[in-house]
Order: C-alpha cells, then structure tokens, then sequence
C-alpha cells in the first residue's frame, strides 16, 4: 500500500479500532492448541478484549493462520490484517542448536544461512514476526535463558544479532519477499543481569557496563535493521524498563535511531503493579505508552483503559497515532496488504518445512557446534572397536530445549539413530543407565513432569556396568532435563543430577575410556564429569539432527567446531566469571608465589574450569608470532595483524583463530582482554595458511570517562591464538 493512502487508513480508524492494533494476544482466544509462553490465567482477558487485537502470538500451521486470517480480516471494520508473531528461536520445525551453541560455532555466516532456513519454515507456516534474537550479553549461568543468548562477548554477540536478523529479514530487508519474517530484537535492555541468576530479578548496571557490553548486541541489531524490539521485563537500575522512558525513548528511538515497532514481553505492562511502579492497569497503561510501548502483550492495561485515557486527555492521541503508524507500517512492509497470508500455504509448508537441506544444514551445525573440552587421545572412535553407548540421553528425542515450541519430537534423530545410520556404529551397542530425572518434579510451558524411581533401577546400572567392562570405549550421554533450563529455570547448582554422576563414576570405576556427552541448555559446573572422563563433548541441545551430528563427530566424520562462547565456571562460587573483565590493581598470578593482598579465593581457583574461546579439535595446530603491518596507527587509519597457522595433527579440521585487543592504558578501567575478530580456517594435515585481521579505529573506542565513545591514544597490544588465554601478542601505539 502507498504511504499516502496508509496515512488515509489511520486518519479512517476509530480511537477504539486503533487501541486494538496495540493489543496483542494469544491465538489461544481462537484456537485451542495454540502455546502458551507465559502466566495466561492471570492475563484476565476476554474474548471481547481481544475482538480487535491487532496481532496474535504462540500460533503457527498455514491452514490455520490463512482461516483466522480470513475470520478476522471479514470481521474487522477496515479489514486490516492480523499479524502473526510467534517465538521461532532456533529454528521452527528443523531445529538447529540452541543459541548458546550456535554462538559457539564462532561462524555468523553460517548462522545467518540457518535462520535464513528457519524464516523460510516458519513464513511457509503462516508467520510474519518472531521474537528473536535475543541478544542479551550473559555471565551468569544460573540463569536458564542464557541458553537463548550467544554469550558473554559484545562483540561475537554482536555478530550473531546481525546473523540472525539478516538470515530473517535478507540482506536487503526486504520484508515481503518470499520466505522473511521480520525480526524482533529483544530485550531491552539487561535483562541478561539478573541478579544472583534468579529469573525476572531486577538487574543493577551502571552506564558504563551497559555502555560496554549489554548494548553493542543491541546496537548491531538495529542497525542491522530490525523490525521490532521488545522492551525488558525486569527492573533497571531500579525502573522497570517497560516503563523506562530514557531507555526507550530517549536511548532506543533517540539516540540510537530505532524506527520500529516495540512489543512490550508477556503481562510485562499489567506487571507494572506488582513492580509497584503502577497502582493499577489504567496506570500501567499510561506509564507504557508514555514510556513508548507501542504493543502491550497479553495483558488487560490497553485494551481496557488506553481509550478512556485518551479520552480523558490523561493520553495524548497523538501517541496512539505514533504507535499505530508503526504497527500499520510493519503490516505494510510485510506487504500483508496485498497477500495477508504472507505467501504461506500448506503447499509451501510441505515443500519447506523439514527439508532435507534445512536437515542437512542443521546437521552441519550440530558439528560446527558441539565444544570438545577434552580428548586424551580417546576420540573419533575406532569404529572396529566395542563401544557401549549408555545414558538417558542416548535414546532421547528431548534435546531441541524448552524453546523449540512448535517442533514435533518425532523428527528428532537420537543419539541411537544417529550412531546407527552413520554407518560406522556396526560395533556398537546401547544402554539406558538411568532416567534423566529422578524424585523430582519439572514445570514446562502447560506440562508437568513428575520422575519417580524406575523399579528396574539398581538392573539398569548394572547392565550399564557390565557393557562399560565390556566394551573399549563408553559413550556416555548424560545432562541436565531440558526443562531445567530456558525461561523460568534457574538454577541453583548447576550440576548434571547426582543419580547420572552415579552412573559415571560407577561406568568410569570400571573402564577409564569414557567419553562423557554433556546435554545442557547452560555452561554446567563440570568439575566432577572432568575427573571421571577421558573426553567430554559438549552439544548443549543440538536440536532436530543432534544425534546425526554428534555421530558425525564421535566417528570423525567432522571435526568438532564449538568454541567456548560462555566461561565453564570452575564452580558456582566463582560467578559471574568471564574473560573480558576488568583489570584490578592487584592482579593474581596463579604461577607466581603465595601472595596475600591480591584479588583472588582462598579456596578455589581465579579462572574458569574452560575459558571463553577454548575447545579441541581433531587437528593440532600451532601459531607464528603475531606480524603487525606497523607499530604505530593514526586516526583513520587501520592496521593488518596476522599469523600463520599450521595443521602438525594428522585429521584435517578448522581452527577458528581469535584475535583479542587489550588496551594497555586508559581514561578507565579496560578488560583484560577482548575478542575482537575470528577467522575460520580450514587445514589439512601438514597444511599452512595465514589468517589476516584488520584492525581498526573502530576497534579500539572505549566509554571514555566522560561519556563519549572514542578512540585514546596509548598503547594497546593484539593478541592472536586459539582461546583468550593466548599470549602469542604483539604492540602498538595509537596516535
Ligand atoms: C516471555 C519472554 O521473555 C519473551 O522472550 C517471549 O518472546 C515472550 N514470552 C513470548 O513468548
């Protein structure tokens, strides 16, 4: 539609009709399968709120979406389309890995190529915005949504949120072109921060921090382009940020130039009132538009009292008109107006959704994915050998995470499968061990899960045993459930349950070569599974093809790719550890003597159990000095720092080579060090190639200490090697 007769289409609608394009709910109201993401029987809607919602969110299947469609659109007075928006977070039926392990593919190209598969699925599906990515930087582990982040580095978080929002939207966002959806970009800002881990905690973040590390991620996002952003749940620095209008006004639309259209989260804006900020919804109401909350989702504030506060001049309308523009304006650009089913039909879901490309595709990324933490020469399996696969999770199709809402379990390929039709796994055999749970009872989205004592216990350990004994080498595939992580699951320690340590130690008392599989929606406290395992491989929740890709690993058909994206802590006393934090003025040196008056545990160790940027691979690579093009660098200008990396090992793999800056003097603070460039190279035994960085002025600009992101003259040192702990440096000065 022409820009001229939208403006029309807005001047046209009544004040009421224009409340409902601001009102967002589940497609729970129309159909009954559709799912709930959130505490639905508090919302206290009714079907008469939503008789003009504008959007709906939690539905997806092109039969259902074109009827409603067809339903709402018949019934609406200007016959305006409903938007469909829904969480596809990894992947909409072909899952591909959680976020957290698809940042640790430290591969954004590849990563903008899923999502570039997963909007195809789910636009064939009848969907038009997702609410994804969540681009929130994370350091503590405790918190279950750290498993839909990237990690703990601005700049590879940074990375991914372009990824992803260029793989949903194109290159060229261009939101009605066949197979998009748009983008939401979410949440703003902090919610990663949690405090202690608790989920829906307040966060507490100076300016500087949020400057530094939360916001680069976001600031990628939108200048990428993304459709909408959704404002955070929580609380920051003491103002709900829902009702934060520095943050959304001033910050997201002012300064950083947001155009689009904000969704505020689940209830967040009735929430308001028990954040105490809001005596009640008709003040919850007032204080979100205020603030700039163009969609309240799924609660009663706008739907019941945005009209009468405008009427009673409490509102201003010309904030409406603002909000409803932009809402009118994203129907527009998805061109809803001339096609209102987006180019869905069962059709298009047939041919799309499932494929085998996107199959293939998720089976890649399950490799370039999963982390190998440690290897004493036990891995890729001998396929002429005995190897007794045992665990929960070695015939379990529930390893897509608690995000992966519209996926059918069917289609998920197990670890069994995957072993079996790789074609290597002729000697291999399988075993249960144990339940994933034991005595316990998980909450998931509408599902309870209730896990007693299997009565064949004690019979399922010892047949584990026996096969351990018997076999050359022990797969072990354990992990947390995974509805233990994801939104509402926090945890406190962050262990794989003790009745699956059991089973190790017992497995391990009788054959050493164990290689230990850890499943996990977060960075889990690993200690113990390190000191019972010969190797441990981490695929987090590899999603729909996890199986496949893990075979493909085991038997090294593929060389593991995964890098570490967030610090394994060496314990939970030890969070938040991460690697780029500050430098203090009394540094640690673990090498040196017994020293008192620094910063550092009496009990435990400094660093994390496997830092930011580690993980193996089934090659052996070793580094030149770092070679800089220049020792000095002015303003403008940029310099080239390089290596030459060799394969010494006898497997070809992909080294994915780091380059780190430290900034060795400044107006504040800086960190240690910080991950600023990746090259993926890929080596066959004895080959060498050179990996090349730019570094540039852009790279060096810091959140000087009076508020201004420049570039300090100084000195600064680069860094390039395998993980942040490299010392393979170099200096410069920057003039
Ligand atoms: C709450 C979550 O915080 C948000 O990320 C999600 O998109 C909405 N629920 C909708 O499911």
């Amino acid at each position: 539609m022409r820009e001229q007769d939208l403006r029309e289409l807005l001047r046209s609608m009544s004040l009421e009709e224009k409340v409902g394009q601001m009102v967002q709910v589940t497609g729970a109201f129309l159909e009954e399968d559709a799912v709930i993401t959130g505490p639905a029987a508090d919302a206290g809607l009714t079907a008469d709120d939503c008789r003009l919602a504008g959007s709906i969110l939690g539905i997806a299947g092109a039969k259902r979406l074109r009827e409603i469609q067809d339903r709402y659109m018949e019934a609406h007075p200007h016959h305006i389309p409903l938007l469909m928006m829904a969480d596809v977070i990894h992947g909409y039926k072909t899952e591909f890995p959680i976020p957290l392990a698809l940042g640790a593919s430290f591969r954004p190209e590849a990563v903008e190529r899923a999502m570039g598969m997963a909007a195809a699925e789910a636009a064939s599906a009848g969907l038009h915005v997702t609410f994804s990515p969540m681009t929130d930087l994370v350091r503590d582990p405790r918190w279950g949504r750290v498993l839909e982040s990237f990690g703990e580095s601005p700049w590879l978080d940074a990375r991914m949120a372009e990824a992803y929002i260029r793989g949903y939207q194109g290159e060229d966002n261009d939101l009605a072109a066949p197979g998009r959806i748009a983008a939401c970009d979410k949440h703003f800002v902090g919610y990663g921060a949690p405090v202690a881990g608790r989920e829906y905690n307040h966060s507490e973040l100076s300016e500087h921090t949020i400057r530094e590390y939360y916001l680069p991620p976001k600031i990628a996002a939108i200048q990428a382009g993304t459709a909408c952003v959704m404002p955070a749940f929580q609380s920051l620095n003491g103002i709900p940020c829902t009702a934060y209008g520095k943050i959304q006004r001033d910050l997201l639309r002012g300064e950083l130039g947001f155009e689009g259209v904000t969704i505020s989260d689940w209830s967040a804006v009735g929430e308001l009132v028990a954040q105490g900020v809001a005596e009640d919804a008709r003040e919850a109401a007032k204080l979100a538009i205020q603030a700039g909350v163009d969609i309240d989702m799924m609660s009663v504030c706008y739907a019941r009292n945005l009209k009468d506060l405008v009427e009673s001049g409490e509102v201003e309308e010309r904030l409406v008109d603002e909000a409803v523009w932009r809402i009118l304006t994203l129907k527009n650009r998805l061109g809803l107006f001339e096609d209102p089913y987006h180019g869905s039909s069962p059709e298009a879901e047939r041919r799309t959704v499932l494929c085998r490309e996107h199959r293939e595709a998720a089976r890649e990324m399950v490799a370039d994915s999963l982390i190998l933490l440690k290897n004493e020469g036990v891995l890729p399996l001998n396929p002429e050998k005995k190897t007794a696969f045992i665990g929960p999770y070695v015939d379990s199709r529930d390893t897509c995470g608690s995000w992966a809402i519209f996926q059918d379990r069917a289609d998920t390929v197990t670890l069994r499968e995957g072993v079996t039709e790789c074609g290597l796994g002729e000697n291999a055999e399988f075993f249960q061990g144990c339940q994933v749970l034991e005595n316990t009872r998980v909450l998931g989205f509408g599902v309870e899960e209730v896990f007693g004592e299997p009565e064949n216990r004690e019979e399922l350990l010892r047949e584990a045993v026996e096969a351990a004994r018997r076999a050359d080498t022990v797969v072990l595939a354990l992990g947390e459930h995974t509805l233990q992580s994801g939104e509402a699951s926090s945890r406190g320690e962050i262990v794989i349950p003790s009745h699956q340590m059991e089973l190790l130690r017992r497995v391990a008392a009788v054959n050493p070569r164990v290689v230990t599989v850890v499943y996990a929606g977060r960075p889990l406290d690993l200690r113990e599974v390190e000191r019972y395992s010969a190797a441990i491989l981490v695929p987090f929740l590899p999603g729909t093809m996890g199986g496949a890709g893990i075979a493909d690993v085991l038997y090294g058909r593929r060389s593991p790719g995964g890098r570490v994206s967030m610090s394994f802590p060496w314990g939970t006393g030890q969070i938040p550890v991460y690697h780029n934090d500050y430098s203090t003025g009394r540094p640690y040196d673990p090498a040196g003597a017994e020293q008192k008056f620094v910063s550092r545990y009496l009990d435990i160790p400094n660093e994390p159990l496997y830092p930011f940027g580690f993980g193996l691979t089934y090659g052996s690579f070793t580094y030149s000095p770092v070679r800089l093009s220049g020792d000095e660098m002015g303003a403008g200008e940029t310099l080239t720092a390089s290596v030459t990396v060799t394969n010494t090992g006898a497997m070809e793999a992909t080294e994915k080579v780091q380059l780190y800056l430290r900034d060795e003097k400044a107006t504040t603070v800086r960190p240690r060090r910080e991950l600023k460039g990746v090259k993926a190279l890929r080596l066959k035994p004895g080959e060498s190639r050179e990996a090349v960085f730019a570094v540039t002025e852009e790279m060096l600009k810091i959140w000087d200490w009076e508020g201004r992101f420049l570039a300090e003259p100084g000195a600064f040192t680069v860094y390039i090697g395998p993980d942040s702990r490299t010392e393979n440096g170099a200096g410069f000065r920057y003039r």
